[in-house]
């Protein structure tokens, strides 16, 4: 029995006397105890040794009281698992050198033995389940297709993913061909990390909102909705379609999605206006805010648990933390909410 278990409650919309708050991309740069580790063994090593991956996910439950832990990972490990080479450059982000282009690339890639591949993931998260001692629940996640596509077929980060959006557009079957691969790699992938302990699980559509509300129904939504429906049955799923809030009153409706993650570009009122009641939000502090005042931190994000209301709400960025953040002002952010009551 988890002894706080607020994230679970908030996303059945069950009462809770304040909201639980977790922080996308806590386990990272941000902090001192992290960069000890970072400067000693390289990402993947840190990624892969569910030892480091387990003390990493620990850090900030020790480090800023989070409500939540986030498994150390990547979303890229299921691209690698796939068979392509991933590389992670220090401060040039992900480089994957042999992209994707026909559908013999398309079917090079090898989703038999994904969930061996990814072993180390499941360890991991079987090792930081035991070490939790049931304190929070325990958040596993994949990147959503789209998102996956993005990198596979353009290689490495972009503002725009003008390359991978034209792949989408001028071979549109290939494209589906490609995120149903992505698609059915994602679901045994997520499958496993219930089954090692994950409470809950994430899938971050990081780009999602490069993609026209027509274009996301066809090249996000179904695919994220494939994902939700089978794990539903395992897990509470949260998605995070980041810039889509044009698609949360149709998310919203789908019964096997309990909380949906909003960036910052949506008023409080509006997304609860089409989300309804039917799942949790999720968010949407500005991740670049957390660099005001600890004073102006807390104001603010009293205002934004105010504006959202303390039920089937989920106190979180609308983004990852940014490395440049101090420690205690992301503790300033945790503390609020925790401090928060119905009367503030
Ligand atoms: O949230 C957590 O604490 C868990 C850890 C986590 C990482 N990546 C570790 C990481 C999570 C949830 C991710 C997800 C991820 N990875 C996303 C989706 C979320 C988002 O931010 O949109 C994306 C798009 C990636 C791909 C990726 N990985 C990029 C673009 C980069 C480089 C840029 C960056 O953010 O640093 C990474 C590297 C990465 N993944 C780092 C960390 C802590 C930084 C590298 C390092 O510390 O050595």
């Amino acid at each position: 029995m988890l002894k706080n278990d607020l994230l679970l409650k908030a996303l059945r919309r069950e009462s809770v006397t304040r909201p639980p708050v977790w922080m996308m991309r806590q386990a990272g740069r941000y902090l001192p105890e992290y960069q000890v580790l970072k400067s000693k063994y390289d990402f993947f090593t840190r990624v892969q040794t569910p030892e480091l991956a387990c003390e990493i996910t620990l850090q900030p439950i020790h480090r800023v009281g989070v409500d939540a832990a986030i498994i150390f990972s990547d979303i890229l490990v299921i691209p690698q698992a796939l068979g392509m080479t991933v590389l992670m450059e220090e401060g040039k982000g992900p480089l994957l050198p042999h992209t994707i282009s026909t559908q013999k690339d398309i079917d090079l890639l090898n989703e038999n033995a994904i969930v061996e591949k990814l072993h180390y993931v499941f360890s991991a998260i079987s090792l930081t389940k035991r070490e939790l001692n049931d304190q929070v629940p325990l958040i596993g996640f994949a990147g959503a297709p789209f998102t996956l596509l993005c990198y596979m077929v353009e290689g490495k980060g972009s503002k725009g993913f003008e390359k991978a959006k034209a792949f989408c557009f001028t071979n549109p079957e290939l494209a589906k061909a490609l995120l149903s691969k992505i698609t059915r790699a994602t679901i045994s992938y997520l499958k496993e990390q219930v089954r090692a302990g994950a409470d809950v699980i994430q899938v971050f559509d990081s780009w999602s909102g490069l993609l026209s509300p027509d274009d996301f129904d066809r090249f996000a939504a179904p695919y994220l909705v494939e994902i939700a429906d089978a794990l539903a049955p395992l897990a509470p799923v949260i998605l995070f379609p980041k810039g889509s809030s044009y698609a949360l009153s149709s998310l919203s409706h789908q019964k096997s999605v309990s909380g949906i993650g909003i960036d910052w570009g949506v008023l409080p009122e509006t997304a609860r206006h089409e989300a309804g009641k039917r799942v949790a939000l999720q968010g949407n502090f500005d991740p670049s805010k957390l660099g005001m005042s600890v004073t102006e931190i807390k104001k603010e994000v009293t205002q934004m648990i105010r504006r959202f209301g303390v039920q089937g709400y989920i106190a979180n960025l609308g983004h990852g933390i940014l490395p440049n953040i101090p420690v205690d002002h992301a503790k300033a952010f945790v503390d609020v909410v925790k401090e928060y009551k119905e009367s503030n």
